[in-house]
């Protein structure tokens, strides 16, 4: 018999719910996009001018498979800056987006027959990040309320099993906004050092606060150098740049060669003219973060309006990132509401079950987009409840 020209493992997978609810339909202008994560604002000009000017000067060319020189200096610029933070230069590896960033780390930590442990509800594209290591994933849910969520470390104890070779935490949090606190970090850290554990943190929100310090705490800064701590990172979500591709991964020193390696096979780096964009981001762009924040931060609080009071919703305010996950009362099945709302409404959601178990009920919404507009798709939504 003629073998299939795919593993098996990786012929099982499947689209996530949001893309399945978004074929076929996200090209229709009728539809008010809130299913993925990203606003509708273009990137800033100062940004694209600095991208513009390296192409036109010729910045057309292989550079370092870690990232181009100069986008490496003002990365470590910029954790200093932020953080107050000296970073081991063989730390950092750009090797294209922060999801790129994500798969190196996988690829790092796990071979067939390992596990990570995902702190839930989580964006699906890490379970299938692990999937095609080989591995497997274990799932504990984040305690949802009361007032806000938070981590249920007991339950991260006791889902810890000899295969578990690494905890992946999102914090800020898509989809439901949570921001981990430094003393919950600290825990984690403590519980992963005694059971020998690494850590997967995702920061990729890590300027998108609305409650607390902004940057929220990183795994950086309680982690020593040489521990087995892997923090990612990108320009995606707080500068408007999802289109460019672009974030980093800072990993223990001891593994700058592999990580190197890695980098070097997944994409032999970053594309050279979007770095140079990068770095008028991360050297200039303190004027828009804030303004994009206020803007989003508006728009938490006209979600919270809208929907959090909502008899049929229970809604915890979001800390961080730009997403609402709210829980539908009477709903069973996060697919067919999504589908409603999509076909009976024109907006686009993305349906809880996707991010993980324990969210059939819930929906998640970006409130990234323009503030008008997400007023009017929030309107839509709570008609579809009501009817
Ligand atoms: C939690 C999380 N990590 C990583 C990414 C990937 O970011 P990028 O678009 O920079 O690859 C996303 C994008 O939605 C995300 O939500």
């Amino acid at each position: 018999m003629r073998r299939e020209p795919v593993r098996p493992d990786i012929a099982e997978l499947e689209l996530t719910g949001i893309s399945r609810i978004a074929v076929g339909a996200m090209h229709d202008p009728e539809v008010i996009p809130l299913w993925f994560g990203e606003s509708d604002i273009v990137t800033p000009d100062f940004i694209r001018e600095a991208a513009k000017k390296a192409l036109d000067d010729g910045q057309t060319f292989y550079s370092s498979s870690r990232g181009t020189p100069a986008l490496r200096a003002a990365i470590l610029r910029y954790h200093e800056r932020i953080y107050g933070l000296g970073l081991a230069e063989g730390r950092l590896i750009v090797p294209g987006s922060t999801m790129l960033a994500v798969t190196c780390a996988c690829q790092c930590l796990l071979s067939d027959g390992d596990e990570m442990l995902l702190i839930g509800p989580y964006w699906p594209n890490i379970a299938r990040a692990v999937a095609i290591c080989g591995a497997r994933i274990r799932e504990v849910r984040l305690n949802e309320g009361p007032g806000r969520w938070s981590l249920d470390l007991p339950a991260v104890e006791a889902a810890l099993t000899p295969e578990t070779r690494a905890v992946y935490v999102n914090s800020p949090s898509n989809p439901t906004g949570w921001i981990m606190t430094a003393e919950e970090q600290r825990a984690l850290l403590d519980l992963c050092r005694r059971r020998g554990v690494a850590v997967l943190s995702d920061e990729v929100y890590h300027r998108n606060v609305f409650t607390g310090r902004d940057p929220a705490p990183s795994f950086l800064e309680i982690a020593g150098e040489d521990e087995p701590v892997f923090v990612v990172n990108g320009l995606s979500k707080g500068w408007c740049m999802t289109g460019w591709r672009l974030g980093w991964l800072i990993g223990p020193a001891r593994l700058a060669e592999p990580l190197a390696v890695l980098s070097e096979c997944m994409s032999t780096g970053a594309t050279v003219f979007a770095q140079a964009g990068a770095i008028a981001a991360l050297e200039q762009g303190e004027e828009f973060l804030a303004t994009f924040r206020e803007r989003c931060r508006i728009n938490r609080d006209l979600v919270m309006d809208i929907l959090g009071g909502h008899p049929r919703v229970d809604l915890l305010e979001p800390e961080g990132a730009f997403y609402a996950f709210p829980r539908i009362e009477g709903v069973r099945d996060s697919l067919s509401l999504a589908r409603r709302i999509l076909h009976e409404r024109k907006v686009g959601t993305a349906p809880g079950y996707t991010f993980g178990r324990g969210n059939d009920a819930h929906l998640r919404l970006c409130f990234a987009i323009d503030t008008p507009r997400l007023k009017e798709a929030l309107e839509r939504i709570v008609q579809v409840l009501d009817d």
